[in-house]
């Protein structure tokens, strides 16, 4: 057996830390080849329940998990660190929009971007989902400003895999089926969640569905406000989900995207598709597999396309000067 993977997962008491835990210890990121050691960050109040929750990882008796850490101290927590996932942050309630809590999650993601440049491995991924997770990821990223910028992601692979399922019920199909559709811009209301590239069973999803109406009156809204419609059924944001979405994109990230397949992933533009460049943008995205990333380049935007990529722009620059006084 290689050496462990060190995996640091902020807020791991909570909802989402319930869901994910066990899931990475059992292989499901890195593979079923490599041992993993979890380092837990938690805030002092919640420190009981974090151990609560250890006790039972133990009690799973994973055989790859070689070692839990819980620590209130980022800098314990995030220790040589190869992946990052920074989930610890306040979700919104009802009524809310996610981009509400930015100025009270926002500074957290100061002081925990500075420990991982200072405490992480100098190869270490992260992957942003506390929200509002776009601009959460660009303050931690400007807080570590000597850790490369392509190692900072947030996560729109829930919205990704939304988009695949609204497609597949609505032909009749298996997710499996379903491929490359994208999710473009801020993981919030204004999203574009796109279609035109997406394919069922092969074909243009646009011709086996043959209602564009449908697109952009019920697909585009639905993945849209699909976080929205779970907090007002279940009283609770999403987390099932939300879990499995960042074990898909770390996955992605580690063991890579099929041939002919992409993913969607909030990364640093680099200025593709007239995104401003450093803004943390989704794109769609290929992985080979060792940590990188690709932006798809060269995708055609009709009119349509451009106006709804305008507008979560336009939101994402202003997330960014909300926060000004946090980046450096
Ligand atoms: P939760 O309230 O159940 O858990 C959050 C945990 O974070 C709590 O245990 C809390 O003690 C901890 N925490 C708070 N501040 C912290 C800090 N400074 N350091 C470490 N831990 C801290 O919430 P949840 O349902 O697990 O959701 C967590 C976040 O993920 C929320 O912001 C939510 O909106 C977001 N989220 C994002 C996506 C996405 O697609 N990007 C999906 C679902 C949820
Ligand atoms: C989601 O998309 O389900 C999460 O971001 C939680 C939320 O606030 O919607």
């Amino acid at each position: 057996m290689s050496k462990p993977k060190r995996v640091a997962i902020t807020g791991a008491a909570g909802q989402i830390g319930y869901s994910i835990l066990p899931r990475i210890a059992a292989g499901e990121i890195f593979g079923p080849d490599q041992p993993v050691v979890l380092q837990c960050l938690e805030i002092p109040p919640a420190m009981n329940a974090l151990r609560g929750v250890a006790m039972e990882l133990e009690d799973c008796a994973f055989p790859l998990l070689e070692g839990i850490v819980c620590s209130d101290d980022p800098h314990v927590a995030f220790g040589d660190a190869d992946l990052v996932l920074m989930v610890g942050a306040k979700p919104r309630g009802k009524g809310m929009e996610r981009g509400d809590l930015i100025r009270e999650n926002g500074p957290i993601f100061v002081g925990q971007g500075q420990a991982i440049q200072k405490s992480a491995s100098k190869d270490v991924r992260v992957v942003v989902v506390g929200n509002p997770c776009n601009t959460n990821c660009l303050i931690a990223m400007h807080n570590a400003p000597d850790v490369p910028k392509d190692r900072w992601t947030a996560m729109t692979q829930l919205d990704h895999n939304r988009a695949l399922a609204q497609l597949a019920n609505r032909a009749s199909a298996a997710t499996r089926d379903v491929q490359n559709a994208i999710i473009w811009g801020n993981h919030s209301a204004t999203q574009f969640p796109e279609w035109r590239h997406a394919t069922i069973g092969g074909k243009k999803a646009a011709d086996v569905i043959g209602d564009n109406a449908w697109f952009t009156d019920h697909f585009i809204p639905t993945v849209q406000k699909r976080g929205a419609a779970i907090i007002e059924a279940r009283g609770q944001s999403s987390a099932m989900s939300a879990a499995n979405a960042a074990i898909d994109h770390a996955r992605y990230l580690y063991q890579g995207t099929r041939a002919g397949e992409w993913t969607s992933m909030a990364v640093c533009s680099d200025g593709s598709y007239e995104v401003p460049e450093g803004l943390i943008a989704s794109f769609a995205v290929t992985c080979k597999g060792d940590g990188t990333w690709d932006i798809v380049e060269g995708l055609d935007f009709d009119e349509f396309g451009r106006g709804k990529l305008a507008i979560t722009v336009n939101e994402l620059e202003g997330e960014r000067d909300t926060v000004k006084d946090l980046l450096r």
